[in-house]
């Protein structure tokens, strides 16, 4: 890992370690890509302050997540079929975030279970929650969850429908893998992947398996999720997830200020202010447009979190000098994931924390309490 300098430097060994169907279905974004590009084009618009000649000595990137301590203003979002990055990938992100310091997310579309991974770790992680018509199912997911001693639940509240990837349907991406011809010339060049995923606990969605009536081949994904995502989900609804989840609740994919509102009253401790990466309403602004105006208005009521597009750690410098108090990351530690396991994961964080770390040694600041906006040039 000695020639990682940068997360495209992880995102190129992504690219070569693991078949086009699943680089692609975590790198690419809905329909023409414009949220996608807008949410990194943006963040690099805004420029730093260069401050000299402050003792810059003591810089310190430790900091409080919803009142735990963190190493760094930072943790991994959710990200589906992560196993499929990499054999029981869930375990190795986990496992490299805990190892760092910060909160790791598993998603509800993970090839790992919930129980596979409170097995392989000895602290907690948070569980994020897509909701699906099976009411009961959802209650007994998040007692799952509950019982794994999950210390947050994200709830995602931006993918009722799904926003197309036109990629994941020109690549014909199906959990489990499909063995077919053309996929195995692709399959043949990765061998170190396919290694790792057969020796991997499970091949399809671990939470969802022998709970859901539905076959456990889920071939085309999208068509699966417009058929079992619920379509009605509502702010009641968050008042029935409140009632039977007892611990912290964040709301992942908020980017309207009157949403952001009335997120500030329905009990949860956090807000997400996300596009989905570019996944969902190509067309959305980027997440950081709309930073400000949603952490002046609910920053004091919530906690706000970011993320869309961020791929350095000076990325993550301008997120919280606009308002985030932390920073999600879903592509750039899925790339170190495919990379390299719980050592590519590790890699991605340690970038961002060095680059974090220096710039905020050229800005000459000392501690995150201290990134408001004074760090920006105007
Ligand atoms: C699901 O969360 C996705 O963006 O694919």
């Amino acid at each position: 890992m000695k020639h990682v300098t940068c997360i495209e430097d992880l995102r190129l060994l992504h690219q070569q370690r693991v078949p086009k169907a699943f680089f692609d279905y975590a790198d690419r974004g809905s329909y023409t890509e414009d949220t996608l590009r807008a949410n990194s084009e943006k963040l690099q618009e805004i420029k730093f302050r260069q401050r000299i000649l402050v003792d810059v000595s003591k810089r310190d990137l430790s900091t409080t997540i919803l009142g735990e301590p963190a190493s760094m203003p930072l943790v991994l979002a959710p990200v589906g079929l992560l196993g499929m990055q990499h054999g029981d990938g869930e375990i190795h992100a986990c496992r490299a975030a805990q190892a760092a310091g910060i909160p790791f997310t598993q998603s509800t579309m993970s090839i790992c279970s919930i129980e596979d991974i409170a097995a392989a770790v000895d602290k907690p992680f948070w569980f994020q929650l897509y909701v699906m018509k099976d009411r009961g199912f959802i209650k007994a997911l998040i007692e799952r969850a509950i019982a794994a001693k999950c210390s947050a639940l994200v709830l995602t509240v931006d993918l009722q429908v799904i926003g197309q990837r036109h990629q994941d349907i020109k690549n014909g991406m199906t959990v489990p893998p499909e063995w077919s011809l053309s996929k195995l010339v692709d399959f043949a060049s990765k061998p170190s992947w396919v290694a790792g995923i057969m020796r991997g606990k499970r091949k399809t969605f671990g939470n969802l398996a022998g709970h859901l009536k539905i076959s456990e081949d889920i071939t085309s994904l999208s068509t699966w999720i417009n058929s079992q995502f619920d379509t009605t989900l509502n702010w009641k609804d968050v008042d029935w997830i409140r009632s039977i989840w007892p611990g912290k609740l964040i709301l992942k994919g908020i980017l309207d200020t009157e949403d952001a509102e009335i997120a500030a009253k329905s009990g949860a401790q956090a807000i997400v202010v996300s596009n989905h990466g570019g996944r969902q309403l190509d067309g959305a602004p980027s997440s950081i447009e709309v930073l400000p105006e949603i952490a002046d208005s609910v920053g004091s009521q919530l906690e706000i979190m970011f993320d869309g597009g961020i791929r350095t750690g000076m990325d993550i410098m301008r997120a919280l000098a606009l308002g985030a108090k932390s920073c999600m990351i879903g592509r750039a530690y899925a790339y170190g994931l495919g990379a390299a396991g719980q050592e590519g994961v590790a890699k991605a964080i340690d970038v961002l924390a060095k680059e974090l770390t220096t710039t905020m040694g050229l800005c000459g600041v000392n501690t995150i309490a201290e990134i408001d906006d004074h760090v920006l040039a105007v």
